[in-house]
């Protein structure tokens, strides 16, 4: 059975608050990875801490491909919830070359799903199965149109002779806007933008695209996974970018604008398999996110605008109400303690580092 490491407490530390309290709808976390078994169980608490709600990605092995899988995943997600935590996993399905637009509009009617993934193949962790040939996803796109229901889009191409900064731009180009120009109607996330031109993509394309944001691409350029050494714990796909990309997406979640919501891509890889000659991809952020956001935002003179990037902007475009549940942030005098690994099974997974001194704690209410 999982347990947390013998580290401080979110808010353990940080002595008395010097603002007074903010008080926000519950934030919801539009992208997470959960995994499975131990994993799960020591993530979903981390999560469940400060989010009332979440969207779960399906890049699980295997996939989670039908609205059964979807289920069954849900169940064992809710029962990693802590007793007395109100939380509400949102289910994603895997889109591969061979899915059902029929299962997709079973799924959407049931409710059993929120939102459809597509995968380039190979573009990141668990996206063997997603889509080669964009063409025969065709009759798919055309039914999530109909019905409303979200792509959600690693926005990346997997082909290895694009150079490794530039895949999420020859993607926008290559890929995603003949998708759209072909789709209209079809509504788009660009899940954890990560450069300039997506958010300019984003920001230029109507009202049927949004992009989630993460918290780690707020905090750190491409700088930090060769600061000293080679960071593993700093490596994600898409890869944090240069400076004026993380300066851009800094703009994009504090300007203000509905398009733009935070998923914090969370992904948890076991310490073995982060510290090895080939790092996995994911950078595990739940335990904190929401305090780390609320330092970025308090930094850039934004915090006023905190709610409607945590809390507002992606329930407006998932077409749900906020959540009726609160979370008060309160600013210390000094910096808050959190711990630096989460045990799994065995093993621990790697907190985030944003590298600077996070000053705020949060409450669920
Ligand atoms: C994610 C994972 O580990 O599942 N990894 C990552 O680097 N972000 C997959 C993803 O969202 O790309
Ligand atoms: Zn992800």
């Amino acid at each position: 059975m999982a347990r947390r490491a013998e580290s401080p407490a979110i808010g353990a530390a940080g002595g008395p608050p010097v603002s007074p309290l903010a008080e926000i709808a519950c934030p919801d976390d539009w992208h997470v990875h959960f995994r499975d078994g131990d994993l799960l169980r020591s993530v979903v608490p981390e999560t469940a801490r400060h989010f009332a709600r979440a969207l779960v990605m399906p890049n699980l092995v295997p996939p989670v491909a039908s609205a059964a899988d979807a289920s069954a995943y849900r169940r064992r997600i809710l029962e990693a919830v802590p007793g007395g935590v109100e939380f509400e996993p949102l289910m994603t399905l895997y889109l591969t070359e061979e899915t059902d637009p029929s299962d997709i509009e079973a799924a959407a009617v049931g409710e059993t799903a929120t939102a459809v993934k597509l995968y380039p193949a190979g573009a990141t962790t668990n996206s063997g199965g997603g889509v080669r040939n964009f063409d025969l996803i065709d009759p798919v796109l055309e039914k999530l149109a109909e019905i409303g229901m979200p792509l959600c889009v690693h926005g990346e191409v997997a082909d290895e002779s694009v150079d490794i900064f530039d895949r999420e731009a020859v993607f926008l180009d290559k890929v995603l806007d003949p998708i759209r120009r072909k789709h209209p109607e079809l509504r788009v996330v660009l899940e954890h933008v990560t450069t300039k031109e997506g958010v300019d993509y984003v920001s230029s394309g109507g009202t049927g695209i949004a992009a989630t944001i993460t918290v780690h691409h707020l905090a750190i350029n491409r700088n930090a996974m060769f600061s000293g050494g080679m960071r593993p714990h700093n490596f994600c796909r898409p890869v944090a970018k240069r400076e004026h990309h993380r300066e851009a997406l800094l703009s994009a979640a504090t300007g203000g604008g509905e398009k733009f919501f935070f998923g914090t891509d969370s992904a948890p890889h076991l310490k073995q398999h982060k510290e090895a000659a080939v790092a996995c991809a994911g950078i595990f952020t739940a335990t904190c996110a929401v305090p780390c956001l609320a330092q970025i935002f308090d930094d850039s003179g934004a915090i006023d605008r905190l709610e409607s990037f945590a809390s507002l902007n992606g329930a407006r475009f998932y077409r749900v109400q906020p959540n009726a549940g609160k979370l008060i942030l309160e600013k210390c005098e000094s910096p808050v303690g959190y711990p630096d690994r989460i045990l799994a099974g065995n093993d621990s997974v790697a907190v985030f580092d944003p590298g600077f001194a996070i000053r705020w704690r949060a409450r669920r209410i």
